[in-house]
């Protein structure tokens, strides 16, 4: 590889792709330490095959907007002392990163979906970026049989799920190392900013797992990739290394349990939620004194759906079992203005912000889900939590109509449609009607869907 190749690949006339595959082509992924391949990414944002410490002095990483930017974006001259630099840190780490990505509004298949050499996490995976999303994000790593990736810590919030097989992880160090084994459907926190190391415990096959982080947020408010990747702090009241760390849990509401680890979220206790009405069933967790994550799992009957709503909070859904279909849409959800959005097991779906969208049960059995959403970020941000629901009484009959076509289609009887409140429809959320269908514009047609799977139904 030539040093033209360098230089190109970070003035960006070589695309990720071509350097990815060059890089694996020319099978020098894992001896990377010391070449200007880890040079280079190091100056990108990790070093390859380091425990990277604190103390350790480590090669500059330019910050975010220390990367000149051909095409800035300004506000408009009345605004800002007219013409603002407008900086969208998370957006411009996106097109300057080598990391591997999709981008859209849903996977169908998280455990079978395209991952790529990644050579500084030492493993294989692929950033989820999520249209629209500017707090929260995903990531999908493979870990290759018996092996263990790079360790990292990182000053973002981070919960991982077991995807595909088994591992373990590693946290912390010295007297402060605790020990977390997972498997297919684990939910765990990774505490803020402790080093930690996953570890594939099968020697035959791969193990994937998913995490969901608040990276995007964090670099949105500093733009700066040292400070999430070297940033020398403990947050001691997040993470102590108690020998039960990962193993206590305690019913601290209703419906929320404090714990640090699920062994299986397909399993776990769901409680009734009658009060909110159509026998909605959740748990909801608090993990590793996060401020931002607020993960839960709920359940919805056969043959319902939940009504369609919008929220001014981010929310990642990960289908647990069961299958169906959701609806999403900028300006409603006719058929004509939203998309449709297959889903079964393994489904990853994020309806971009603000977003009208509606989810429904299509499958024989009930549909399990697991959720993040922001809780009650928005807000400390000043946002007012204003969610709106289409209430069943302002549904177009077409939704209903829909649904029971796909129902008959998915040979499953419809003898009684049952509505549910929304997934993210906590105690504390103020409501209100949502303006059922009084869309002005047809959707623009900008929808895409991450990764290979038409989701055509
Ligand atoms: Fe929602």
């Amino acid at each position: 590889m030539s040093g033209e190749f360098f230089d190109n690949l970070f003035t960006g006339l070589v695309s990720r792709r071509a350097f990815l595959e060059k890089v694996s082509t020319a099978a020098v992924a894992l001896p990377l330490v010391g070449t200007p391949v880890a040079e280079a990414l190091a100056q990108q944002g990790s070093v390859s095959g380091q425990v990277v410490t604190p103390s350790q002095p480590k090669a500059a990483e330019p910050d975010i907007d220390q990367i000149p930017d051909d095409n800035p974006t300004y506000s408009p001259s009345n605004i800002g002392g007219g013409g603002r630099l407008e900086r969208n840190f998370h957006r411009r780490w996106i097109k300057v990163s080598k990391v591997p990505m999709v981008e859209g509004y849903a996977i169908y298949d998280a455990r079978t979906q395209e991952v790529f050499p990644w050579p500084e996490i030492e493993a294989r995976g692929v950033y989820l970026n999520f249209s629209g999303n500017v707090h929260m994000d995903g990531v999908i790593y493979e870990i290759p049989p018996g092996k263990a990736m790079a360790p990292r810590h990182n000053f973002y919030e981070q919960n991982l799920i077991g995807l595909v097989g088994r591992g373990y992880t590693i946290f912390g160090e010295g007297a402060r190392t605790s020990k977390v084994e997972w498997g297919e459907g684990s939910l765990f926190a990774a505490p803020m900013n402790v080093l930690h190391r996953h570890y594939n415990s099968d020697p035959a096959k791969p193990a994937r797992l998913l995490a969901i982080t608040t990276f995007p947020f964090m670099l949105q408010v500093f733009g700066s990739l040292r400070l999430v990747n070297d940033l020398a702090f403990n947050f001691t009241d997040r993470y102590d290394g108690s020998p039960d760390y990962f193993s206590k849990s305690k019913r601290i509401e209703q419906r929320w349990d404090e714990t640090n680890f699920v062994k299986d979220m397909r399993l776990s206790e769901l409680v009734e939620w009658n009060e909110r009405g159509g026998g909605d069933r959740s748990i909801f967790w608090k993990m590793a004194g996060q401020t931002i994550l607020e993960p839960h799992a709920s359940e919805f009957e056969v043959g319902s759906y939940k009504l369609g709503h919008r929220h001014p909070y981010e929310a990642i859904i990960l289908t647990l079992n069961g299958k169906g279909f959701s609806l999403a849409g900028k300006d409603g959800l006719d058929e004509s203005k939203s998309v449709k959005l297959d889903w079964k097991d393994g489904s990853v779906v994020s309806p971009p912000y603000y977003w009208w969208h509606q989810h429904f049960n299509t499958g024989d059995t009930a549909a399990r889900y697991f959720a993040m959403t922001e809780g009650d970020f928005p807000k400390r941000l000043g946002i007012p939590l204003d969610v709106q629901q289409i209430e069943a009484n302002q549904e177009d009959p077409r939704i209903k109509q829909r649904f029971e076509q796909e129902l008959k289609k998915a040979g499953v009887k419809s003898a009684e449609v049952h509505h549910n409140l929304d997934e993210s429809d906590h105690p504390g959320h103020a409501h209100s009607h949502g303006p059922g269908h009084t869309h002005s514009h047809p959707h623009d047609g900008d929808h895409s869907h991450v990764g290979d799977h038409a989701h055509e139904g």
